[in-house]
């Protein structure tokens, strides 16, 4: 019984690979990375050891944040490639016993899509999947509430009524360009649940869903009144709302009509127990640990939120999901590259903590390459942001011209934008675009930083001691070692912490000199590293 728990929830166990497809590798040379360019680097995801990839949206969409406004939930953005391409893209990954995840977009639409701009001309079922409401104020000028934006500026845009007088205001939680849809009209569930069924009849493995915690609002949307620190907590009316649950269940069942298909949520949501209400046995079976994402590189922190986390998934039977990095967040070579609070950094968007004086790149990647080993070590799911297994720092001086997240212009500035943790991955050759695109393609949609030579898959590929190396590495002796739920605290010194999974032993050290541990070295994050001692800013994995 077991046992076949084991292989039919594949996604208990999985180590899912973050691919962010404009990024990723450039197949068609326009600079963009696309469906080709993906396909061309499956054997190199093979040889990697993942089981998963999570592509980020793929879908036609004006681009206005990254894909996220997707005007088309059932084709393929031409600029990434086609429906054919897709489906041999399907094809191939599972060939290599690869599993495909895609990333749905529910809260919002693009306001190019269909929907959007029939409710704008009027139509008045259309307009009722959207939550249009007139302005306050004598003429209807001020904004229906007093949400804000995530991206900064407030939640609510004044549209132009069809005969070009300033008509109703529309709630976009994220950009103007990402008008919210209302969940609470069947025809907005109905459609969802119908576009779930055409990739799963593609053969698609799961979803991650995109600011699953938004989509049901208050029905009365009433003021949220003053808040600090991220907005979408602390009991906002726009966000976590218990109507969201139904949604869910209703997804479930519909996955469930398929075999070993997956959900993974994307919801930043104020607790723990917050977040297991999304994986009860009827709802989705998985949610990013995102505490985890914003713990420091201190011992002590990091164990707590590994509690924490465990705690809360266990009670609803769900496995932790377990997450460094990904296309929102400095990427975490960079964020332990300087000194590191004693607490977790509650928001990911006051990002400015994360670029305060020049960053040791060194210090920074030895502990990224201990994190990896600590959160491989876990139970659980784990996603690796594409890059991280090439210990990528964030590109911390993109110049301001050629940034382009949505959220900086809307925020005056306040937000530094995620473009440094996007720009393209170094494939190979000393020279930028390190192989990203073919030879003679313009260049790449952000720049490549010139000293990326050796952060290259070719530069690494032949070195034992690269990380790319020790993902490898790691990902082979997780399969063969750490399978199973099991684990158990194992005492450690001070500024360390210390688990078991049967015999195998992960050992972290963030204090500040060396430890001793036990056992024979399996691997470690330090290749200096002598047995049976563990140098700060490591981790090991032993057998005891
Ligand atoms: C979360 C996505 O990861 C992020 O990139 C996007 O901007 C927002 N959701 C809005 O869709």
């Amino acid at each position: 019984m077991q046992h076949e728990t084991a292989t039919a929830e594949w996604w208990r166990t999985a180590v899912v690979y973050q691919v962010y497809i404009r990024s990723f590798a450039d197949g068609n040379g326009d600079g963009l990375g696309d469906i080709a360019g993906l396909r061309a680097r499956l054997p190199y995801l093979h040889q990697l050891g993942i089981d998963a990839i999570w592509i980020n949206p793929w879908y036609p969409s004006p681009q206005i944040d990254a894909g996220y406004d997707v005007s088309d939930y059932r084709a393929i953005e031409p600029a990434y490639g086609t429906t054919d391409e897709a489906e041999l893209l399907i094809a191939e990954a599972h060939d290599l016993g690869i599993k495909v995840v895609l990333d749905i977009v529910p809260n919002h639409t693009s306001w190019e899509h269909p929907w959007f701009e029939a409710a704008l001309a009027g139509d008045a079922q259309a307009r009722a999947r959207y939550l249009f409401r007139p302005g306050k104020g004598v003429d209807g000028e001020l904004p229906p509430n007093d949400w804000e934006s995530i991206f900064g500026g407030p939640a609510w845009t004044r549209s132009t009524a069809p005969d070009g007088t300033p008509g109703d205001w529309y709630l976009h939680l994220f950009a103007p360009a990402q008008p919210d849809l209302d969940w609470s009209n069947p025809e907005v569930v109905a459609e969802f649940e119908d576009v779930l069924r055409f990739w799963f009849d593609k053969g698609v493995d799961g979803f991650r869903i995109d600011v699953a915690h938004g989509l049901a609002k208050h029905p009365e949307l009433p003021d949220a009144g003053p808040r600090t620190g991220r907005k979408d907590r602390n009991d906002h009316p726009g966000w976590d709302q218990d109507g969201v649950h139904e949604i869910y269940r209703g997804w479930r069942r519909v996955a469930d009509e398929y075999a070993d298909r997956v959900f993974v949520a994307e919801a930043w949501v104020e607790s723990n127990e917050r977040l297991a209400r999304y994986l009860r046995p009827d709802e989705l079976h998985t949610a990013f640990q995102f505490d985890f994402l914003q713990a420091p590189f201190v011992a002590s922190v990091m164990k707590q939120t590994i509690d924490d986390a465990r705690a809360a998934a266990d009670a609803v039977g769900a496995p932790a999901t377990w997450v460094l990095s990904n296309h929102d967040v400095v990427r975490h070579a960079t964020r332990y590259a300087r000194s590191q609070p004693e607490h977790a950094v509650s928001s990911i968007w006051e990002q400015s903590r994360w670029h305060e004086g020049a960053p040791d790149l060194a210090l920074g990647l030895r502990r990224a390459r201990a994190a990896a080993l600590l959160t491989l070590g876990l139970p659980g799911t784990a996603y690796v942001y594409q890059g991280e297994e090439l210990g990528l720092p964030e590109v911390e001086d993109l110049p301001a011209e050629v940034r382009q997240d949505p959220a900086i212009a809307q925020s005056g500035g306040a937000q530094i934008g995620r473009d440094g943790c996007r720009v393209p991955l170094p494939w190979s050759g000393e020279t930028a675009p390190f192989g990203f695109s073919p030879e003679g393609a313009p260049e790449p949609w952000l720049p490549l930083p010139d000293s990326w030579a050796p952060y290259t898959a070719e530069a690494q590929e032949a070195d034992p001691d690269s990380t790319l190396s020790l993902y490898r590495r790691a990902l082979e002796l997780r399969s063969k070692w750490l399978v199973g739920e099991g684990f158990e605290w194992v005492p450690s010194p001070e500024g360390t912490l210390a688990f078991a999974r049967g015999d195998v032993q992960v050992w972290l050290n963030t204090s500040g000199a060396p430890v001793a541990v036990p056992g024979e070295l399996l691997l470690g994050s330090d290749p200096a590293a002598e047995a049976g001692t563990l140098p700060s800013d490591a981790a090991a994995w032993v057998r005891v």
